[in-house]
């Protein structure tokens, strides 16, 4: 029953994340590990690698290796060793000359370290002898691997029976780059399976590759795997995945409730469960008073933790916040770090409300555990969300959420119905400000009355575990490779 598997990411909480992909890389490896499959993790060793409790010594036979991405020569070794609170090892990839650099990503010569990240995992796999039934790769970074399998690597019969997939998270981000680095990919014969379109226009797209040549494309949930199909939220690569039928398909995330479940969150001083949430409600007045915030018995708290880019549908909030906060009874926690625009909007915003609003710019693992709990309600306007975790967390939380109808927000947020009571968050639909401001409306006007304590009991019974969610990969896996 147990497969091989070559899982390669550019992140992996908590050792290197900026966002979703970081948490459910390592919440799926682990939960594949818990079910006996064979797990090869590969991860660059970034300088900002957090490395708390991390001890990764060379592995003795994988030292001084060589890797050549056209005329780039570069070394590297290979560092093992396994996160604190995991039983899944890593294999990191040390090649000082492209990740001993500051920030996990931003630079000039990017689809060179996502090369080499890919391919030192095929060239590893075949030190160690390891023949993998399947090759998992993520985003646009490692999306070259499917076409590697069928090209450079296609001669070993160490890969003869292993079949690809790749696991779209995003795909507003492409890592696309200028044709002069086609030799960089090193295909030489097999330069022809490129997208000779792409190529005369001048550029090469990593995650059409992934999505030209994978055996099997999944994304992070079933109602964005059918809207990147559509050319509004298929980024230009919707013709490529309707072309790919079948083989496309959405599996939605799950939640590590080892990390995010708030009967023993480690990151919060409260515990509490849906039948006691006095926990709750004393890490609210705690933030309130850490944060310096002055807020009444009856104030709406909204939280945020996101990364501040167009995608998480700020521009509402910045339409419609204002105007909210100077009518109703309400406050705002925020916490996140992106473009200069939407920064400069919460920072404006805490200094025009600061009994009501405070805003974080940065990354804080605590705090962002602390706003999950605190918060009476969750934002997440987003524009496109391919699945988006903090609407699960906040549901474990207590925590309403608030959100646009995409996604995986679709897919996971139940809309209350105050006649039944049945549901457990407030959804609406049209990407417009006047659409937001109504479902906020009815946050406040829902707020202290028995529906809200309805909302919270419902969002609280709702399970995603990765036992679920996880299964669904290994149907998948199994589809591809028949039984192990
Ligand atoms: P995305 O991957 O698009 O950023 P997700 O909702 O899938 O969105 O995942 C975001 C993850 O990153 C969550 O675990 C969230 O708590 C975390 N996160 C985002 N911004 C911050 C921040 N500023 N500080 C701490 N954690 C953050
Ligand atoms: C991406 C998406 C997010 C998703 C995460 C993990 O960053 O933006 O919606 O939850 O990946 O799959």
């Amino acid at each position: 029953m147990p497969y091989r598997i070559l899982f390669i990411t550019a992140e992996y909480a908590p050792l290197a994340k900026t966002g979703g992909l970081g948490d459910v890389s390592a919440a799926l490896c682990q939960y594949l590990h818990a079910q006996g499959h064979d797990v090869r993790v590969f991860l660059p060793w970034y300088r900002d690698l957090n490395r708390a409790a991390l001890t990764a010594p060379p592995v003795v036979l994988l030292e001084g290796l060589v890797l050549e991405l056209g005329t780039y020569r570069y070394e590297y070794r290979v560092l093992v060793g396994t996160p604190s609170r995991s039983q899944q090892a890593v294999h990191f990839i040390d090649c000082p000359a492209l990740f001993d650099r500051a920030g996990l990503y931003g630079h000039a010569d990017e689809h060179r370290r996502f090369l080499l990240l890919t391919r030192a995992a095929f060239e590893v796999a075949q030190r160690m002898a390891f023949a993998p039934h399947i090759l998992h790769c993520n985003d646009w970074h490692t999306a070259f691997a499917p076409l590697y399998l069928r090209t450079l690597y296609a001669w070993d019969r160490l890969f003869a029976a292993t079949r690809s997939v790749l696991t779209i998270h995003n795909i507003g981000y492409q890592g696309a780059f200028w044709s002069d680095g086609v030799a960089d990919l090193s295909l030489g014969d097999a330069q022809w399976m490129l997208h000779q379109d792409e190529l005369r226009d001048g550029r090469i797209n990593p995650m059409v590759h992934g999505i030209l040549y994978a055996d099997l494309i999944n994304t992070v949930s079933p109602t964005y795997a059918q809207e990147i199909r559509t050319p509004e939220y298929g980024a230009g690569l919707d013709p490529y995945l309707r072309e790919r039928g079948a083989a496309v398909c959405g599996i939605l995330n799950g939640v590590d409730y080892q990390e995010w479940d708030p009967q023993h969150d480690r990151h919060l001083d409260q515990s509490y469960s849906a039948k006691d949430l006095s926990g709750k409600t004393r890490l609210k007045q705690q933030l309130a008073s850490e944060l310096s915030l002055s807020l009444g018995r009856g104030t709406l708290l909204f939280g945020i933790v996101s990364r501040l880019v167009s995608q998480k549908g700020i521009e509402l909030l910045e339409a419609v916040l204002p105007e909210v906060l100077s009518q109703s009874d309400c406050g705002l926690v925020a916490l996140g770090s992106g473009d200069a625009r939407y920064e400069k909007f919460f920072t404006q915003l805490a200094a025009d409300y600061p009994q009501r609003v405070h805003f974080t710019r940065g990354y804080s693992e605590r705090l962002a555990h602390w706003i999950e709990a605190a918060a009476d309600a969750f934002l997440m306007p987003s524009q496109y969300e391919p699945c988006g975790l903090n609407q699960l967390y906040s549901l474990r939380y207590g925590t309403v959420p608030l959100v646009r109808r995409t996604g995986g927000l679709a897919d996971s947020v139940t809309p209350y119905n105050p006649a039944t009571g049945q549901g457990d968050g407030l959804l609406f639909e049209r990407y417009t400000p006047s659409a937001l401001r109504a479902v906020l409306d009815e946050a406040l006007a829902l707020y202290g009355t028995p529906h809200w304590g309805r909302m919270i009991q419902n969002g609280m019974a709702r399970d995603y575990a990765w036992e679920t969610q996880g299964r669904l990969y290994v149907d998948a896996y199994r589809a591809l490779v028949g039984p192990a």
